[in-house]
């Protein structure tokens, strides 16, 4: 029996231990306890549902999510609109369709299966329009960079005014988490700049963290199927564990009772 416990209690601090080397290696990035870390980590629903409207209001207006469909908003381990809130969320935006019988595009209300709008006609516009820097596509942007959420939730809280000698050039700001500290993008979020649809006060930590979860779904979408994936895994290797203990006990307890 002590052995059984020996091997839990090591196969628990192998885990605890990967947890920990993954912690510390981001170290200056602002740290906040996200629900979703962790072997349990869950999205807290009401948090995505508010980080899509902060995307939708204020990032969507240059950021593009090419690889989500309004459809998204409704499926399982997402933000989970009800698809009536999610079919009205897609018809609110005009999409461009065609070309119709006389050879000519069209416009039309959103469609549950249409992916979500572009904010620009392609990179170059993307690009003209913001003094030459290109707003990254948000679809997979929390695994992309180092840190993931943190970085990204410290990026938006890191603007902050130059240390004394740094000049910047024009449509250019100081931002302490930014490669280089410099970043063609103004901070995009201020107190109270949108008001929730569930009454939740705006302040720009909320709307950080709601926006940051928000894309990380986007990122990573099946991470709650994962987490329960690699539970029921740990589960199993342990009776398993268990099992093969005991049975190799009985084996070789014959010979073990000869010597
Ligand atoms: C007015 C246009 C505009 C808006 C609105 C905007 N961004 Fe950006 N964003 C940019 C541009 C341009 C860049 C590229 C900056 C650069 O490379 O210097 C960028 C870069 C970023 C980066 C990447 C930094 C990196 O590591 O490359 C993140 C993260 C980001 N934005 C998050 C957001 C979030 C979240 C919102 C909404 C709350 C938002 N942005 C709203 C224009 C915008």
């Amino acid at each position: 029996m002590k052995k059984i416990v020996t091997i839990t209690y090591l196969i628990f601090l192998l885990l605890i231990g990967s947890y920990q080397v993954r912690a510390a290696e981001k170290t200056d990035l602002i740290k906040i306890d996200w629900s979703f870390n962790g072997l349990f980590g869950k999205f807290d629903r009401g948090s995505l549902q508010r980080g899509y409207q902060v995307y939708s209001e204020v990032c969507a207006a240059c950021h593009s999510m090419k690889y989500l469909s309004y459809r998204n908003l409704s499926e399982k381990g997402g933000p989970e609109f009800s698809i009536e809130q999610a079919k009205a969320i897609a018809a609110s935006f005009e999409i461009t369709d065609g070309p119709n019988a006389d050879g000519e595009m069209f416009t039309r209300p959103g469609k549950l299966s249409d992916k979500f709008l572009m904010p620009y006609e392609n990179d170059k516009a993307a690009q003209a329009a913001n003094g030459g820097a290109y707003p990254p596509d948000m679809s997979v942007l929390a695994k992309a960079r180092k840190g993931g959420a943190d970085y990204i939730y410290s990026l938006l809280l890191g603007y902050d005014d130059p240390p004394n000698g740094m000049i910047l050039d024009d449509g250019v700001y100081y931002n302490k988490y930014m490669y280089g500290n410099q970043i063609k993008m103004s901070a995009p979020l201020s107190e109270g700049l949108i008001e929730y649809g569930d009454g939740t006060e705006a302040s720009v930590e909320q709307m950080s963290k709601d926006v940051t979860t928000f894309l990380m779904w986007a990122a990573e979408p099946h991470l709650e199927t994962r987490h329960r994936m690699g539970f029921k895994a740990i589960v199993y290797l342990i009776i398993l564990t268990v099992l093969v203990y005991f049975s190799m006990k009985k084996i070789w307890s014959r010979v073990e009772s000869k010597v």
